[in-house]
């Protein structure tokens, strides 16, 4: 047995590009501007230009991406947003935060993502948005939700936290909706070291909202227009993804091939089904997912022979203590289902062939058939 993999290797990232995350952090440091330095729009331009969306705005964090977007869109408590129970839980718990009420809608099975054909039947008069997740990496129907959120008028948050750099129908994920929401959470497929996270929008007034939101509701210094919070994204961690952004486009490929010869190789073992991809879109995967049987076992097999492994997600979250109570379709069956059976294996753009390999024979020994 050889040493053990890393789940996600940003050893390997960080050595290639050391020089240019000092060079870059060095500035910040140099220049002295820790809170909204020019790293921050030079960022923000950057990022709008690679999705298209008119407007980005850099946050806290995924989650205050989230936070930030329901309030620009002015939500009140009672209000509702059809979304996913098949999520991290900062998806739904954004929308309760703010008082407003979460609506479960199931998955489809293949692709995890939420059913845009079960939405229409979980709006009401109460509905005010919808919140897909493009899961994994892979844009939900964007189209289709649009669609629907348009004859009912109603808004749409993708919560592209694990799909920067993903494309839909030739358009970029976070550009697919009013409001896109990202994460660069270390791990995410564009990540910062720390914190970090980005709104993307078109709507001028919901950029210029989301960008007072941020600053505590400042409209101009000390002019206090509307309730907001301290979601700044830091200068440096704003350098540190310009620094990344260098090799972005080189990290996407990988991407792409590690998860087209991870489903080559696993396609014929026996016990692993693989997640669709649609035709019209690619998975960036932020996390390689594939569904197993017996995955307790097959975790516990790849542990033994140094093969991280994470299951993204346990449980739904409408199966989660905090969240039972809440309103949903009658039954999420796929959303359980697929809890119960998502293993993610490593996967990162920095993954060697040779581990890749490694991953996959170990899965094939731990499901071989007795
Ligand atoms: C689907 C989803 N939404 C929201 C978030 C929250 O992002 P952050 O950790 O940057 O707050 C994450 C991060 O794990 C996520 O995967």
């Amino acid at each position: 047995m050889s040493g053990k993999l890393e789940f996600v290797d940003l050893k390997t990232q960080y050595a290639v590009l050391k020089d240019r995350v000092a060079e870059r952090m060095q500035r910040v440091l140099d220049h002295g501007q820790y809170i909204m330095g020019p790293e921050v729009k030079e960022l923000e331009e950057q990022l709008a230009a690679s999705t298209g969306a008119r407007h980005c705005i850099t946050v806290a964090s995924g989650t205050e991406a989230l936070l930030i977007s329901l309030m620009a869109l002015g939500l009140k408590p009672g209000d509702e947003v059809v979304t996913t129970p098949f999520t991290f839980a900062a998806t739904a718990e954004m929308i309760v935060l703010i008082g407003a009420v979460p609506v479960f809608v199931d998955i489809e099975p293949d692709t995890c993502n939420i059913d845009a054909t079960k939405i229409e039947a979980a709006i009401t008069t109460r509905t005010k948005a919808i919140m897909p997740v493009s899961l994994y990496g892979q844009p939900a129907d964007m189209d289709a939700i649009n669609a629907i959120a348009q004859r009912h008028g109603l808004a749409v948050i993708e919560d592209a936290a694990q799909s920067f750099g993903a494309t839909y129908r030739a358009r970029k994920s976070c550009n697919l909706s009013t409001l896109g929401c990202t994460s660069f959470f270390p791990s995410k497929p564009l990540g910062c070291y720390g914190d970090g996270g980005a709104i993307f929008t078109s709507d001028d007034a919901l950029a210029q909202a989301c960008r007072e939101i941020r600053v505590h509701g400042q409209s101009a210094r000390y002019t206090h227009t509307r309730v907001g919070v301290g979601g700044r994204m830091d200068t440096l961690q704003c350098a540190i993804v310009l620094a990344k952004l260098e090799r972005f486009e080189w990290e996407l490929e990988q991407r792409h091939a590690l998860g087209a010869r991870y489903a080559e190789l696993l396609g014929d073992v026996h016990g692993v089904r693989l997640l669709a991809v649609r035709p019209d879109r690619d998975c960036v995967w932020a996390q390689y997912t594939v569904f197993v049987e017996r995955r307790a076992q097959v975790q516990a097999a790849l542990a033994a022979q140094g093969i991280p492994t994470a299951v993204h997600y346990p449980r739904p979250l409408h199966r989660q203590p905090v969240y039972a109570h809440l309103r949903r379709e009658p039954e999420l069956t796929h959303s359980v289902a697929a809890a119960e059976a998502v293993l993610s294996l490593p996967m990162s753009p920095d993954l060697a062939r040779s581990d890749q390999d490694r991953v996959v024979a170990a899965l094939a020994q731990a499901l071989a058939p007795s």
